[in-house]
């Protein structure tokens, strides 16, 4: 690249990372203005719910928690995203599936009051401790302190029926993911059944992990047999929100070997590293059980991407009776 070009890069990105710093010096001041005590109301709920929820181990350790968020403020949400989704502001969402585009709408410089309490209440450090309680051991303050939002994934996301999400594990750099349904209008068992997340077992065989119901959440955390996705056969909305380290997410866009080949010894190394650093409650703080899950991991494409069949595509999940 010639040097003109190089430095009207750099001057773009300047731009574009001074404009986001701006964003996001607005929503941290706007959400000083939220009301205390309802914050107070709407993280005592979410806590209670992280804490109460039983925790599902197959096939791997989940949360399929009901009612994640307080009605008023799940409502709230409902109307923003009924908004963004109308407003013709949607941006495309590469990542799923090679085959097709989702759509979403980032949340991250919203101003909008629903908006920045559930930012708020995902940012508590109270909140994360409560959520890492039930996948790691012991989780330190340190730990704590080091995790927030992943800004450039929190948002909306918006599915067309017949579709099929890349099976695939989380990047290393997430410590807690989390996915919200915003479901609508009356939907059949079977359409429920359908639309929630898909978790797979070792085998890469399909479980579907929850009902796709209004204000139900899927929540896990990252590991090496941690493969998931879903399907769909309805539109399906939902809000995503990723709990990392910041400093490692960044030192991972910044390393990561775009063409990296099997077995894919970065994301291996970053994963065993979190899992060693950050022990979970799956693995029984056994370093064996970690290297035994790394030796046999399906991962086998670039970004924790799982293919199966023949041709090195991802397989829709059968249908599970
Ligand atoms: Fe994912």
């Amino acid at each position: 690249m010639n040097t003109s070009i190089l430095t009207a890069v750099r001057t773009r990105v300047g731009r574009i990372r001074r404009a986001a710093r701006r964003i996001i010096v607005r929503s941290r001041q706007a959400a000083r203005r939220l009301d205390p005590a309802t914050s107070q109301r709407y993280k005592d709920h979410v806590i209670s719910r992280a804490l109460e929820t039983p925790l599902g181990e197959y096939p791997f350790f989940h949360l399929s928690i009901a009612e994640i968020l307080p009605p008023d403020l799940f409502e709230g949400l409902r109307k923003l995203m009924s908004q963004e989704k109308n407003s013709g502001a949607r941006q495309d969402r590469g990542q799923d599936s090679p085959l097709y585009v989702t759509r979403r709408s980032p949340l991250y410089d919203s101003m909008d009051r629903h908006a920045l309490h559930l930012r708020r209440i995902f940012n508590d450090p109270e909140v994360i401790r409560a959520f890492l309680s039930r996948f790691y051991v012991n989780p330190t303050d340190e730990l704590v302190q080091s995790l927030s939002i992943l800004d450039r994934e929190f948002e909306f996301t918006y599915c067309e029926p017949d579709r099929f999400q890349n099976i695939h594990c989380d990047l290393p750099t997430k410590y807690l993911s989390f996915v919200i349904y915003f479901a609508d209008g009356e939907l059949t068992p079977e359409e429920q059944r359908r639309n929630g997340t898909v978790l797979y077992n070792a085998d890469v065989e399909p479980v579907y992990s929850a009902e796709f119901e209004a204000n139900r959440a899927v929540c896990f955390a990252s590991h090496f047999r941690s493969y998931h996705g879903f399907s769909t056969t309805i539109h399906r909305d939902a809000l995503v929100i990723f709990i990392v380290d910041r400093s490692l997410n960044d030192a991972w866009f910044r390393a990561r070997p775009w063409a990296e080949k099997s077995p894919f010894p970065f994301w291996a190394e970053r994963m065993e590293h979190k899992l060693r650093s950050a022990p979970m409650l799956e693995f029984s703080n056994d370093p064996d059980a970690i290297s035994a899950a790394r030796a046999s991991t399906r991962v086998n494409a670039p970004e924790g991407r799982v293919l199966v069949d023949d041709d090195g595509r991802p397989v829709p999940p059968r249908q599970v009776h």
